[in-house]
């Protein structure tokens, strides 16, 4: 049995489910693989803050810089989010030779060329199904399965905050009520499935930075989330959804990324879209994703499940930990290949196709 001691970097929902996920499931993958996997440090702020997992004594250290480049260390997983130090540390560990899996779509979608470059540099995997709809497998799907398929389009319902108050307005108004926008805010934020602030989900930006992913993946060339043109929810009326309604339409916030076939240009985009009622992306309701893919010889496919929430994301970066643990005894690592800048197709509000045909 060869152990694998795992470097976690944070331990917030996703770090603490990841913790209990690698203790539950650590007697079966060793049966399975041959792999014994630890969690031998887990680096956090605040030695003192009250969590909900339970570590061997010796296990939290606050020296996340020391855990990176640790010879004890087999493996990172980086589940601090936001650019800076996630970013060094990720450089760092694999420039230390350690794989490393993240589930930071923000860090990705604005540093990724260089981040899946120092991993081919270095050998080792950079592996982020998390990043993108968090439980559901799309990265992989789109990277292995799909990476020889000439994909025409891919879009996501890929902001689970978002769906679940489109989906509240909707039923408002097919209730008879009036779906006001601000007052299903509250209430989504009432329920906890909104922040605070809750710019980053209702203004596009989280599902912009996924859909930026997505197009580097599924087309192999450099999107950043600067390039994505987003509108978020926040205009949506109650009447707008009502006339949707009579049309055969409900009103979704896709992230839409398509190529063009001949040009090959790229446009990336995310806004409020008329979804035909008979659509398979209509009936994803509440805070549920999903990413519909389409290519020229595997036609239509659907991917659906929780793209949030501890649990859920853990399962994806639990994957990748595996995955990335196997390569290491084969002595092997996956990559992205060559990425190569994109040709973006620049949108405006007039282009931005609000109205999906099926
Ligand atoms: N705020 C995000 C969502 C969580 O609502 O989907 C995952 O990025």
């Amino acid at each position: 049995v060869q152990v694998i001691r795992i470097g976690v970097l944070g331990c917030g929902n996703v770090g603490a489910a990841l913790v209990d996920l690698v203790r539950t499931q650590a007697d079966t993958v060793e049966q399975r693989t041959g792999l014994r996997l630890e969690i031998a440090q887990v680096a956090v702020r605040n030695m003192s803050a009250q969590r909900d997992v339970d570590l061997a004594d010796g296990v939290l250290t606050r020296d996340a810089q020391s855990l990176v480049t640790d010879p004890n260390i087999d493996l990172v997983v980086e589940a601090i989010g936001g650019i800076e130090p996630a970013r060094g540390y990720i450089l760092d560990a694999l420039k230390h030779g350690k794989p490393v899996v993240t589930a930071n779509k923000e860090l990705l979608a604005n540093c990724g060329a260089e981040l899946y470059a120092a991993a081919d540099a270095a050998e080792r995997d950079l592996l982020f199904e998390a990043a993108v709809a968090g439980g559901i497998p799309i990265v992989r799907a789109l990277r292995e399965s799909l990476h020889g398929e000439p994909i025409t389009r891919v879009m996501g319902i890929i902001n689970g905050t978002t769906n679940f108050i489109l989906t509240k307005m909707t039923d408002a108004v097919l209730g008879g009520g009036d779906g006001d926008y601000a007052a299903t805010l509250a209430e989504a934020q009432a329920l906890g499935y909104a922040e605070r602030d809750p710019t980053a989900d209702v203004e596009g930006y989280d599902a912009g930075a996924k859909a930026a992913i997505i197009a580097t993946v599924a087309f192999g060339a450099k999107v950043v989330a600067g390039d994505v043109y987003h509108e978020g929810i926040s205009r949506v009326s109650g009447s707008e959804i009502s006339i949707a309604d009579r049309l055969g339409y409900c009103i979704k916030l896709l992230g839409i990324v398509e190529r063009d076939a001949e040009s090959h240009e790229v446009s990336v985009r995310v806004h409020p879209t008329m979804v035909p009622k008979e659509h398979p992306l209509a009936s994803v309701r509440d805070s549920f994703n999903a990413v519909f893919v389409e290519g020229d010889f595997a036609d239509s496919l659907m991917f659906f499940g929780r793209g949030a929430g501890g649990a859920p994301t853990a399962s994806a970066v639990f994957g990748d930990v595996l995955d990335a643990a196997i390569n290491l005894r084969r002595e092997t690592h996956g990559s992205l290949g060559v990425l190569h800048e994109a040709k973006l197709r620049p949108i405006d509000e007039t282009e931005a196709e609000y109205l999906l045909g099926l």
